[in-house]
Order: structure tokens, then C-alpha cells, then sequence
């Protein structure tokens, strides 16, 4: 008979492992595309300015390798695609959809698109007349590193990318692979995510409030 002790422990175990061995790690990706990464200038029009068309469709490209279904409001305004005024989108840049945000109800669910090599540079949500949003991150393609405060991951400096190398206050590191879920540490905490090779990231939270996000780098604007 298993009890149910045992049960969480050995369930624990096998978590663990797909972090660590490289066998396990390899079968969940083995089927994954690659996604076609391209330069920064690619997505910058002649004058310089962010070109938010060219951004999306490298985004629909990806879906498509993914199987990801491009449903009617992804071909819509509501899907958005930013590089928080860095100019440097091949590096700081995303694309989403707020698929809802329910400000009665206090729920949210966001989609969250990265290119290979792209980070959502660090944030973190203060309160305002809300609660401090919460979030978890469900990886559904590809796989991202999530990054949290505490401990810093040994290593960490040589995989932040250059943007936040001397910036970024998060420095625990996560690897989550399709289907795996992470969750922020605590209300107000530092966090950022970076998909080297590209992902479609499902997050979960409370309610959005725009007005109480706060970034790490003096120069995003968002
Ligand atoms: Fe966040």
C-alpha cells in the first residue's frame, strides 16, 4: 500500500530529476521546433522606430511552429508586442494577450510570447488601490528560466542577459519546462523570465493594475 507520504515524496523525487537529468530533459523537448531567431535591426523600421507589425508576425511564425492556435483575437489589437522603450527588442521584448483581467472578481490570465533570446525585464507589482498582484507561470512551449529574490543561483551572472547583468535584483533561477509552473515568492518581489531558445508562457494572477508596476531598469518605459 502507498501512503500517502510516500506518494508525495517520490513525487517530489521524479519533479527534481526533470530538472536534473539531461535524458528526461531531452525526451520533453526532443519534439520541439526551433524557432527562427533574427536580428535586432529586423524589427526597427529605417527612422529607427519600433515596428510593432514586424514584431507580431515573427510572434504568429513561432505560433505556427508551436501548433498554437492562432484564434481571431490574436489577429487583433488586443494582441500586443513591446520592447519597453529599450530599442533593443531582439533582447527586452514580448509579446501577450490579457485574455482576461477581471478587476470585480480579482482574476487574470495572460498568455506571454517570447522569441529566442527574449527577457521580460525585471518588475515587480507594489500595491495601489489593489493588493499586490500574484502571479504563476505555466510553461506551455518551449522552456523559460523564471527568476526570483532569494539566493542567488550559482552561474546566474554568465545567463543574464546584458541589459540587466548589473541590474537585476532576482538572481534564484528556475528552469521550467513545458507543463511545469512556478510561482512568484511573495507580494512585491523582484522577478523577471527569459526563454533563450522562445516559449509561450501562460500566467495565472490576480487582478492587472498597470498603475502599480515598477521596473528595475531607469530606462524601460511601458
Ligand atoms: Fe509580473
Amino acid at each position: 500500500m502507498i501512503r500517502r507520504r510516500d506518494f508525495i515524496v517520490s513525487a517530489t523525487a521524479a519533479t527534481l530529476a526533470g530538472f536534473t537529468m539531461k535524458g528526461k530533459v531531452m525526451a520533453e523537448t526532443k519534439n520541439s521546433p526551433k524557432i527562427k531567431k533574427y536580428p535586432n535591426e529586423y524589427f526597427y523600421k529605417a527612422d529607427g522606430t519600433f515596428d510593432e507589425a514586424k514584431a507580431k508576425q515573427a510572434y504568429y511564425e513561432m505560433f505556427e511552429a508551436f501548433g498554437y492556435p492562432i484564434v481571431p483575437r490574436l489577429r487583433s489589437e488586443e494582441f500586443w508586442a513591446v520592447d519597453f522603450g529599450l530599442g533593443n527588442f531582439a533582447e527586452v521584448g514580448m509579446g501577450g494577450i490579457f485574455w482576461v483581467n477581471n478587476e470585480k472578481d480579482n482574476y487574470f490570465g495572460h498568455d506571454i510570447y517570447l522569441l529566442p533570446g527574449q527577457m521580460i525585464p525585471e518588475h515587480r507589482h507594489v500595491k495601489t488601490d489593489f493588493s499586490p498582484k500574484m502571479e504563476g507561470w505555466q510553461t506551455r512551449h518551449g522552456w523559460v528560466y523564471i527568476y526570483g529574490e532569494g539566493d542567488p543561483t550559482p552561474g546566474v551572472e554568465n545567463r543574464i542577459p546584458p541589459s540587466h547583468r548589473e541590474i537585476a535584483n532576482a538572481r534564484a533561477e528556475k528552469k521550467l519546462m513545458p507543463g511545469e509552473v512556478g510561482e512568484l515568492g511573495g507580494p512585491e518581489e523582484w522577478h523577471w523570465m527569459y526563454a533563450p531558445e522562445g516559449a509561450i508562457v501562460t500566467e495565472y494572477a490576480t487582478y492587472h493594475d498597470g498603475s502599480g508596476l515598477r521596473f528595475s531598469h531607469p530606462d524601460v518605459v511601458f
